[in-house]
């Protein structure tokens, strides 16, 4: 049994895609460690995660997240229990606009002009389109 969670933050920085690039390359060592799997996507700004595996690790991350400074004002839009993965090929997919690109990033999905790549939908679906999620808080252990 999986946990997946989904949350929203702000990036407390001007990010580059340096920054981006470092960022996701931590976050795909870690969780490749921890067997966590997920998408990222970077949108005006704003951070929105999936995050999927064993619920304690999940949990570590979750309370990393939190202690992170590089994002703020985060908010938990979906967590619950699943069976399966949906990035099982992804230790983080990354999606964003095609100029962050940096040579060597992994998983990474170019967004169109509607803001929208091959995986985004399988990491919002849950999510409503109020911004409400009718999961949040519900924990299956
Ligand atoms: C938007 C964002 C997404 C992140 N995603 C992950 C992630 O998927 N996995 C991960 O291990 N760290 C991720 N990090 C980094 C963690 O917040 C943290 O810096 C890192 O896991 C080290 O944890 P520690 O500070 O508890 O040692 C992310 C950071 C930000 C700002």
């Amino acid at each position: 049994m999986f946990e997946r969670i989904v949350y929203q933050s702000t990036a407390s920085q001007e990010f580059g895609s340096l920054a981006l690039f470092r960022l996701l390359t931590e976050a795909q060592l870690r969780n490749a460690h921890l067997q966590i799997t997920g998408h990222l996507l970077f949108l005006n700004g704003q951070f929105t995660q999936c995050l999927e595996g064993p619920p304690r690790n999940v949990e570590l991350i979750w309370q990393s997240l939190q202690r992170d400074t590089r994002h703020h004002s985060i908010e938990l839009l979906v967590r619950h229990a699943t069976e399966e993965r949906r990035f099982p090929a992804w230790s983080m997919a990354f999606s964003t606009y095609n100029s962050y690109y940096v040579h060597g990033m992994q998983g990474f999905f170019p967004l169109d002009g509607d803001a929208q790549s091959p995986v985004v939908h399988l990491c919002t679906s849950d999510v409503d389109s109020s911004g409400n999620a009718p999961n949040v808080g519900v924990h299956h252990a």
